[in-house]
């Protein structure tokens, strides 16, 4: 198993804890995988390496490839109408440090109980033909239920308790342990904007976030990539094997879900420890690309549109330095000149525009956080996926042209 010592003392009917049942055949060397011995895992990048032995039995086990034809309406003789299946679970990663585990403060009040500007409270009342929708008119928070969520809420010593909260979409899911249903992060934005633009009347697609995020980490180290060399970082092993533990066992969350999904995008914001650091600025770049191509590797996913909110913490205002310069690398990634690889595939969102200065125009002063500013998150998660949005239109096209899409199901 990925992550458990060994399963016999957990409780596999807690869904919040999930057992690998599917390594009855390749269990028994597997205890320290792979977090005591990355160099191992790096290394052994080749089929008797454990890792991908291990994702090799996943592919076999549990991911068959359905190639579904897009008919070709000339030579397609009129039939029957078949009852249409709903298209498959769209599902999104969202990957990074504390600003994708999100520091919005949903419904902070002064002292005079009024909700501080910056709140989601304040942002219904100020602008209600924009965000009137997220409330209800008897005053809750409406619930997407066209999108689920699944959202690791872990400490960032711990890589064990991999889902700990899951549901529908609503404002909720950000924040440390303890901290639910009090603070957001980009996914509310990014799912809402996802879903009413992918989604009519009928909500029949549906649509998984799948937030992985722990506070405080570095790409140089904790998700540095295999092919930046060195140690491969205990977080990108931890992205990686959760997106393939949550989803094998995803009927433990949903159990309305038909087993079909699509891998359909991966949303990235992080960058705030790095920017401490002279030399893992130099190197952001270089580290950005490499996590790109080796989680498209990994998921088996080559074309995953990947979308980066760059980190503008500080707005517009220089910083001459390495706040700048880690805003800079995140665009340069996307910059089809210099990555013709990425061209159409990976996008870089502007968010310096979406800062708030700090109490009282917002409800907290925590700059690394966006001055815990949900009006802030909010306008990243949308960016986020408007600019996906683009991305997988394109890649329809493109898929159309190629007479066919590729799904991915769970057997
Ligand atoms: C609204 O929230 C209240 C309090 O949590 C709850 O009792 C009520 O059932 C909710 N209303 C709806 C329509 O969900
Ligand atoms: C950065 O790297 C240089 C060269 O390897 C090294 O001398 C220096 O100590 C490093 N600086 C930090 C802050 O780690
Ligand atoms: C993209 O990269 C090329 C080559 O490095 C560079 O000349 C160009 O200015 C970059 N474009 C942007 C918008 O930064
Ligand atoms: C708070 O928001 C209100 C609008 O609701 C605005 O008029 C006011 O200037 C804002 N205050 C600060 C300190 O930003």
């Amino acid at each position: 198993m990925f992550f458990f010592r060994n399963g016999s003392d957990s409780d596999s009917s807690d869904p919040f804890l999930i057992e690998e049942r599917n390594d009855d055949s390749e269990n028994s060397h597997n205890s320290d995988f792979p977090y005591h011995h990355p160099h191992h895992r790096h290394k052994n990048h080749n089929n008797n390496g454990r890792y991908f032995v291990l994702f090799g039995i996943y592919s076999l086990l549990i991911v068959t490839i359905v190639v579904i034809r897009v008919p070709n309406k000339r030579n397609t003789p009129t039939k029957p109408s078949i009852p249409r299946e709903p298209p498959p679970v769209k599902v999104f990663l969202m990957v990074g440090q504390s600003n994708m585990q999100g520091h919005g403060y949903i419904d902070r009040v002064d002292d005079d109980g009024h909700y501080y500007n910056g709140t989601l409270p304040w942002m219904v009342q100020t602008y209600p033909e924009t965000y009137g929708k997220l409330r209800q008119p008897d005053g809750n928070w409406t619930i997407r239920k066209d999108v689920w969520v699944t959202y690791n809420r872990e400490h960032y010593l711990d890589v064990h308790n991999h889902v700990g909260q899951y549901g529908p979409l609503y404002p909720g899911y950000g924040g440390d342990p303890g901290d639910q249903d009090q603070q957001m992060g980009p996914e509310l934005g990014f799912g809402w904007t996802l879903a009413e633009s992918l989604n009519g009347p009928k909500q029949e697609q549906q649509i998984l976030l799948l937030k992985l995020a722990w506070g405080g980490r570095s790409l140089a180290v904790n998700f540095r990539p295999p092919s930046s060399g060195g140690t491969t970082g205990l977080y990108y092993e931890a992205v990686i094997a959760n997106t393939y533990k949550i989803l094998a066992q995803f009927g433990l969350f949903f159990p309305e879900f038909d087993g079909r999904y699509e891998m359909a995008g991966l949303a990235w914001h992080q960058g705030w420890n790095d920017g401490c650091d002279v030399n893992m600025t130099a190197e952001y770049e270089y580290n950005l690309a490499n996590f790109i191509r080796d989680v498209r590797r990994d998921l088996n996913v080559p074309q995953l549109p990947v979308v980066i909110a760059v980190s503008g913490f500080q707005g517009y205002e220089p910083d001459h330095g390495r706040r700048d310069a880690i805003v800079e690398a995140q665009f340069a990634v996307a910059n089809a000149t210099k990555y013709p690889e990425f061209a159409g595939t990976v996008q870089s969102v502007d968010t310096r525009g979406f800062k708030r200065d700090p109490l009282p125009s917002s409800p907290g002063t925590q700059g690394y956080h966006w001055n815990n500013n949900c009006e802030t998150y909010w306008l990243i998660g949308e960016a986020m996926a408007k600019s996906m949005l683009q991305m997988l239109s394109k890649k329809q096209n493109q898929d159309h042209v190629h007479h066919g899409v590729v799904e991915t199901k769970l057997s």
